[in-house]
């Protein structure tokens, strides 16, 4: 199954994935994470986007089409895959149809202030990504990772200042992917706004037609 989880940031598509990857024994390839990752390490393309993911702004369409292209070459991805956070522009769609088909493009819809409270209480393992929220899903002690024992921190681009910033950055550029898509069949939306179970519950109903 080629999968691409489309929506918002913050719809909670990093934690549905999570889910679905198991569920489908299907890699869960995140341009977010795969970014972060090499900030972490602080490679060459970490240091180059480091700023940009702070701030909220895309990171240019050549820099994450070719990452993007490198990684579904690996063997884990043959048989499939769950793409979130790519495609985020038009280019990087009509890129994507130039290197696979693809299933379905599920679009997780959530208004922009459950967005913002998602967004506001999360909390992430520095060294895992591992993800909490300080209502919604809270660690067993807080502030700590359930399972390392590291400090949780805030991601950068969680701070108000670039929430908004991203926000605006998603209705401009990526928002008009939902029509892309639509015009294309390969849409289906999934209501976000519910617990995670309920959203995972939609996510089957919804590629199983
Ligand atoms: P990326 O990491 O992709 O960020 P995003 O799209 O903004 O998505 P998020 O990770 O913020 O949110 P999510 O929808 O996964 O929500 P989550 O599950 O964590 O990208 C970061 C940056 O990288 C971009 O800004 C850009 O700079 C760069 N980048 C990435 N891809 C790029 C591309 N293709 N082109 C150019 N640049 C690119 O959930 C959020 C919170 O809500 C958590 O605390 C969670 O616990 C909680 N939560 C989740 N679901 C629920 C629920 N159902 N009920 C209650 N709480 C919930």
């Amino acid at each position: 199954m080629k999968l691409v989880f489309l929506g918002p940031p913050g719809a909670g598509k990093g934690t549905i994935a999570s889910q679905a990857k198991t569920a489908y024994s299907i890699p869960h390839i995140s341009t977010g994470d795969l970014f972060r990752d090499n900030i972490r390490r602080e490679t060459e393309l970490g240091q180059k986007v480091k700023a940009i993911l702070a701030a909220g702004d895309l990171v240019p369409d050549e820099v994450t089409i070719a990452m993007v292209d490198n990684r579904l070459k690996e063997a884990d991805a043959a048989a499939g895959f769950i793409l979130d956070g790519f495609p985020r522009t038009i280019a990087q769609a009509d890129a994507l149809a130039r290197m696979t088909e693809l299933d379905k493009v599920v679009n997780f819809v959530l208004d922009k202030e459950t967005v913002v409270r998602r967004l506001s209480g999360r909390r992430v393992c520095k060294s895992t990504g591992r993800t909490y929220h300080i209502l919604y899903n809270p660690p067993k002690v807080e502030g700590i990772d359930d399972e390392t024992g590291e400090p949780l921190i805030q991601r950068d681009d969680d701070r108000e200042e670039s929430v908004r910033n991203r926000l605006e950055v998603y209705e401009a550029s990526t928002a008009p992917l939902i029509d892309y898509y639509r015009s294309r069949g390969l849409l289906v939306d999934v209501d976000a706004s519910g617990s995670p179970e309920e959203v995972f519950e939609q996510l089957k109903k919804a590629i199983s037609g």
